[in-house]
């Protein structure tokens, strides 16, 4: 039901998707959609309206009254809120500790879904999340499954956030991983599986650029895209 050729990214917490799926994306001249930026927009939005994360109906009033755009600049994405650039805001912590409450709600993910489905009725893209393989995409050209242990994810957010200039705890951090992983494999509306025909990547000892290859050699096996 795609127009243009969609590359699906699934997989849990900071194994490396929207970094890998960027890269890709530039490589390959696609365009790149972050729908897990999506999720944290809405959530960022409702915590500012002090609305319940777990208020479906009053956070679906909220979805239906929002606009969300994903722009690209050169190397750089920015996620509007309303047209107001919430890029950074959308990764605080508040934000990824209620992210998962609030992406559960069927009404959310229906809507979310058929924005995401839109940009792939236009372009050729990468799109990564939890759901793209399995439902937003389901008949994606390439479907990747990214993994790594949760220590070695732990580690990853630990190090980009000391680089951001924070003072992380990696022992919090590989909680709030394991947990929000839990959350999305648990629950009940599209939870994070990998799809059937989806490719499986353990990235634990890879770095970025071999990850990259790697998809790469996947989209050529598929058909040279
Ligand atoms: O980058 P990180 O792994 O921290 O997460 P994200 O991709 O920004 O997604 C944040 C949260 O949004 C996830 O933990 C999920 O609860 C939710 N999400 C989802 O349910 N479905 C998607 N397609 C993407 C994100
Ligand atoms: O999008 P997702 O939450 O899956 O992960 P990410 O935000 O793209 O990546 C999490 C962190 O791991 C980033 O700081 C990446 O630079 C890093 N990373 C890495 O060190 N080695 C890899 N093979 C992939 C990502």
């Amino acid at each position: 039901t795609h127009k243009g050729i969609a590359i699906a990214i699934d997989g849990p917490a900071a194994a490396g998707k929207s970094t890998v799926a960027r890269k890709i994306a530039d490589k390959l001249n696609y365009i790149y959609i972050d729908t897990g930026a999506m999720y944290r927009a809405l959530t960022l939005k409702a915590l500012n309206n002090d609305i319940d994360p777990n208020n479906e109906d009053e956070l679906y009033q909220l979805l239906l009254d929002t606009t969300i755009k994903l722009t690209q600049a050169e190397q750089t994405q920015r996620v509007l809120l309303d047209d107001t650039d919430v890029t950074e805001a959308i990764r605080n912590e508040e934000v990824t500790n209620n992210v998962s409450t609030v992406a559960k709600h069927r009404l959310i993910r229906e809507e979310m879904v058929e924005r995401q489905r839109q940009f792939v009725q236009e372009n050729n893209i990468v799109m990564d999340g939890r759901d793209i393989g399995t439902h937003v995409i389901p008949d994606a050209d390439v479907k990747v499954f990214l993994i790594a242990s949760v220590e070695e994810r732990a580690q990853r957010r630990y190090i980009e956030n000391k680089q951001k200039g924070f003072n992380p705890d990696l022992e919090k951090l590989k909680q709030e991983i394991a947990e929000r992983d839990r959350f999305d494999t648990e629950r009940e509306v599209s939870p994070l599986v990998k799809a059937e025909d989806a490719v499986e990547l353990d990235t634990t000892s890879l770095s970025i650029d071999e990850v990259v290859e790697e998809i790469l050699k996947i989209v050529e096996r598929k058909g040279g895209i």
